[in-house]
């Protein structure tokens, strides 16, 4: 069974095509979006993003399925700070 692609829309306004299931950290890299990270096993904060306005992290979170086939990506806080 072919696996439904999600469109990412990334903070930058590039968008992506990616699986439910994937990690977040992986497929920004692919998108060539740095998410800043930390402790990498989701402690620290550092990698929180806005996935459809809700607050992840994304070193343990996956790309979920997403009725819509769409996610809206933005950096919760400064990526610079
Ligand atoms: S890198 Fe620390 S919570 Fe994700």
């Amino acid at each position: 069974m072919k696996k439904k692609l999600i469109e990412i829309e990334w903070p930058n306004g590039n968008c992506t095509l990616a699986e439910p299931g994937i990690d977040w950290l992986l497929i920004a890299e692919k998108a060539g979006v740095e998410i800043p990270t930390g402790c990498l096993s989701g402690s620290c904060g550092a990698c929180e993003i806005e996935v459809n306005g809700k607050i992840v992290r994304a070193c343990i979170t996956k790309i979920p399925f997403e009725k819509s086939g769409k996610i809206k990506v933005d950096f919760s806080s400064d990526p610079y700070w």
